[in-house]
């Protein structure tokens, strides 16, 4: 069966809708067709300067927010990035196949370096893209499922499989494809629609937490910034805000969006919002009752991972070993 592979940095207790609707559901429903191994990325959680008892708590929570949102550990594959050490050692290799104006053009480290200046920004933050093809190409992955911003780094993860190839041969590396979902690959920040819902949000109240109270999530939906206007129509130009309302409400109910504009057609905005507001919190509250039943017992839980972890390195040696061979590096025997 094709492989997938993807993951998410445990820089935050909780992930947002974003994560959720752009990347983990589908995640969920890929399980059946493929084999997946998803993977919280500690390593490139690095490149945030956290505490690290913080690090540790955010690593499991992340992990079971995994699990809570249905993936099944029997079927894929759940593991830490830095459990298996073949991820940083296969970033090296790319990094020497990589060329350092190809990896400066990386948008998203342009703009966190502006923001940082260039003593503010590791070299870390630098090499993360070739650290995340490591993870995707030491699975041979074929199909990684992510959000519209990950668009650029899987582009950089393709030409360097390309690279490999050519100058190693054929099957050195699997060349990967996004799988982005169109509908719900970019959610919006509640306050300002033309931004991406993002952990770095300017203002708390335009994110929605997994794990935050509902009450607060109710209110953070019901006074979202709205548009000029009162029809409630999908018009992501002219109408952003409604418009990432909208995705969210069908993303969540299964509905369509045709069928959501004709039953709010002449209804306002507080009416969108208000059952907007109680179908997240419908969705919330069953959800973060697994986080914490899987939190309650961080030992089985880190069985899980030990597992997952140990299923993980079997597959990525094999493809290490492959790789180094192909590269000249002298067997170890
Ligand atoms: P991260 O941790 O920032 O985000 C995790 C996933 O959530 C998606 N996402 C969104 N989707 C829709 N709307 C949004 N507003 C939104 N915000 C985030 C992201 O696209 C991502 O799929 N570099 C990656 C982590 C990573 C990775 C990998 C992913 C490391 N190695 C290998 C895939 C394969 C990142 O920072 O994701």
């Amino acid at each position: 069966r094709p492989r997938i592979f993807s993951g998410m940095q445990p820089t935050s207790d909780s992930l947002h809708l974003g994560n959720y609707l752009g990347a983990l559901t589908n995640w969920v429903s890929l399980q059946d067709d493929y084999d997946a191994l998803y993977c919280v990325v500690d390593l490139h959680a690095l490149t945030v300067a956290t505490d690290p008892a913080l690090l540790r708590d955010r690593t499991r929570s992340t992990a079971a927010q995994y699990l809570a949102a249905g993936v099944d550990p029997a079927r894929s594959i759940l593991f830490v990035q830095s459990h298996v050490a073949e991820h940083a050692e296969l970033a090296w290799v790319l990094s020497c196949h990589t060329g350092f104006g190809e990896a400066g053009r990386m948008t998203q480290f342009k703009d966190k370096s502006a923001r940082h200046g260039s003593d503010g920004t590791s070299v870390g933050l630098f090499t993360y893209p070739l650290l995340m093809a490591a993870d995707i190409l030491l699975y041979d992955t074929n199909l990684v499922p992510v959000g519209e911003d990950q668009r650029q780094h899987l582009e950089l993860s393709r030409n360097v499989a390309q690279r490999l190839n050519a100058r190693f041969g054929p099957g050195t590396a699997v060349v990967p494809e996004p799988h982005i979902v169109k509908a719900t690959a970019k959610i919006y920040d509640l306050q300002d629609p033309t931004a991406k819902m993002s952990k770095s949000a300017a203002s708390p109240n335009g994110i929605i937490e997994l794990r935050d109270d509902p009450k607060v999530v109710a209110k953070r939906i019901r006074s979202a910034v709205t548009d000029a206007g009162r029809e409630i129509r999908f018009d992501p130009e002219g109408k952003p805000g409604v418009s990432n309302l909208l995705t969210i409400f069908a993303a969540l109910t299964g509905r369509s969006i045709e069928a959501l504009e004709g039953e709010y057609a002449g209804r306002g905005y507080g009416d969108l919002k208000k059952d907007l507001a109680e179908v997240v919190v419908d969705f919330l509250a069953p959800f973060q009752t697994r986080v914490s039943g899987y939190l309650e017992d961080p030992a089985t839980l880190d069985d899980l991972l030990a597992d997952g972890a140990e299923r993980a390195r079997a597959l990525a040696r094999e493809t290490l070993e492959r790789v180094y061979d192909r590269l000249g590096l002298l067997p170890a025997r």
